[in-house]
């Protein structure tokens, strides 16, 4: 039937896109749409817990911003991964091949300019994808990341209950064999969420989780030149 070959389709081209980590037992912290006057100070967090995350930036705050590309060259150099979250936020969807084209090598430029190498990983904004925007984006070299288990951090800004009760409640209790560990959405462009995470750390690491980067992830290697 119709129905039936058109998921078989959809499936195709979602199974490109990494939504959790191959062990069980490892969790991704990943915070999108910085760089952020906010970000070192989750750096300072995250180095006082001895833990490594993923950051999908934003091109367009690495212009200007000296601050942000001395941030940028920390986290590199604090063991942290590095991504592309596009240059300026667009839904991809919207997009034609030469827009999306552009936002990822803009970034791409930027990011090796300061750091040297350019991302692998990339996250779309809004985690939207079609099957166009996943093969122009797996032809270009880049591994899509989204994830499976969302904060809404964005939504609950200031609620500190409704984000800790989710990371305490809908995190799996115990990592099990044969399921996907999490990657979690989190964004360090907001203030209200940087706080929060050493309380997340907290429970994820009772709950028996490792943190690491993507790269731990997934295996694959974050960079290319
Ligand atoms: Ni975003």
């Amino acid at each position: 039937m119709n129905i039936d070959s058109s998921s078989d389709e959809e499936s195709s081209y979602l199974h490109h896109v990494i939504t959790g980590c191959k062990n069980p037992k490892h969790v991704a912290l990943t915070f999108d749409d910085g760089v952020s006057q906010y970000t070192d100070e989750l750096l300072d967090i995250l180095g006082q817990n001895r833990i490594k995350a993923t950051f999908f930036v934003l091109g367009n705050t690495l212009v200007s911003e000296t601050a942000n590309k001395k941030t940028l060259i920390r986290m590199v150099r604090e063991g942290h991964v590095v991504g592309s979250h596009s240059y300026d936020h667009p839904d991809l969807t919207e997009l034609k091949t030469d827009r999306i084209e552009k936002q990822m090598t803009q970034t791409d430029v930027l990011i090796q300019t300061i750091i040297g190498v350019r991302p692998r990983f990339m996250r779309p904004p809004y985690g939207y994808v079609n099957e166009k925007v996943v093969n122009n984006l797996i032809s270009s070299g880049y591994l899509i990341v989204n994830w499976n288990h969302d904060t809404n951090d964005w939504k609950y800004q200031g609620k500190y209950e409704n984000i800790v009760n989710y990371v305490r409640d809908e995190i799996s209790l115990a990592p099990k064999k044969g399921t996907l560990g999490p990657i979690i959405l989190q964004h360090d462009s907001l203030k209200s969420s940087i706080k929060l995470q050493t309380e997340i750390i907290r429970i994820l690491r009772k709950k028996g989780y490792r943190f690491v980067t993507m790269y731990e992830c997934t295996g694959e290697r974050p960079y290319r030149l």
